[in-house]
């Protein structure tokens, strides 16, 4: 895909990977409509769009409400005339063993927010993508491919949506384009501070060790952007994802227990 002109909806575009992704998108000539709930961070990344040169605008959207995710893509086409790309990455995560929760009801949460939010999405922009045969994006997770521990239900939403998009791919017989991003841990976004902790309140400020397997947030935005630039299907966030379906084929054991060591060593 040539990015000049082209019209995206970077759904989580406040924080994160969804931040740094608008900006570099912008960069190369897309205009971008930045979607998420707190209006103050989404505008401040539009002025830095602009600053940069680029164009940008912000609507404010919980994904979790169908409504607003029609308003969403109602505003992107009264605005541009068109939308070319939907980038799903909104996303919510939970750091605590499933056996030591209290109450199991953010459960919901993640799903309302994980899959649920991205389904809105992709309904809302469906007749939208078909008619530019345009693209969406599912910013993934290494977790939505396997087993992983103290992130029960992150996980489970992350493999529900990796299953809507693969069927909806199917459906579509070719009119649209989709790119699915696995991605390991990547350093310096909001998504474990946000995460949901043992009694279901965010996990907030915690020590981490970052170890050698954490990717940095550029590096991590410019595969995905050369992703889309050459009409990639899959991309893995470090390379070495690439082995995990193999893995939790053939060498499931092996597999789970480096999992759950590298859990362990990412702990407080
Ligand atoms: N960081 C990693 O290591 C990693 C690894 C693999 C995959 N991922 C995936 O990458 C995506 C981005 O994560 P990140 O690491 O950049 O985390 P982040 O910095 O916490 O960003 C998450 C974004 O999601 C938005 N969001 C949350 N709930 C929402 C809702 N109901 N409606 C609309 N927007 C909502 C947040 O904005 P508001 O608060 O303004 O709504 C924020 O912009 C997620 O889907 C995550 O699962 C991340």
């Amino acid at each position: 895909m040539n990015l000049s002109g082209k019209t995206f909806i970077v759904t989580g575009a406040s924080s994160g990977i969804g931040k740094v992704l608008s900006k570099k998108l912008a960069t190369k000539g897309a205009q971008i409509i930045c979607a998420s709930r707190n209006l103050d961070n989404l505008n401040r990344v539009v002025e830095e769009i602009k600053i940069q040169g680029g164009t940008a605008i912000s609507v404010q959207t919980d994904i979790t409400q169908m409504d607003q995710c029609q308003l969403l893509v109602e505003k992107t086409i009264n605005h541009y005339g068109k939308l070319d790309a939907l980038v799903l990455n909104a996303g919510i995560s939970m750091w605590t063993p499933f056996e030591s929760l209290k109450d199991v009801s953010f459960f919901r949460q993640l799903m309302e927010t994980n899959y649920m939010g991205a389904v809105h999405c992709c309904h809302a922009a469906l007749p939208f993508l078909k008619s530019s045969n345009g693209l969406i994006v599912n910013c993934s997770t290494g977790q939505a491919l396997m087993g992983f521990p103290n992130h029960t239900g992150y996980a489970a939403s992350k493999h529900a949506l990796r299953g809507f998009l693969a069927s909806l791919d199917i459906e579509m017989k070719g009119e649209i384009q989709f790119l699915d991003v696995i991605m390991g841990w990547i350093r310096g976004t909001g998504l474990r501070e946000n995460a949901f902790g043992p009694n279901g309140q965010k996990l907030g400020e915690t020590k981490r060790n970052h170890t050698s397997q954490s990717v940095p947030l550029i590096e991590c935005v410019q595969a995905i952007v050369s992703g889309i630039e050459n009409d990639k299907k899959v991309i893995y966030i470090p390379k070495k994802l690439r082995l995990v379906p193999f893995f939790n084929v053939f060498f499931k054991g092996l597999l789970n227990r480096k999992v759950a060591k590298a859990v362990n060593d990412h702990q407080d």
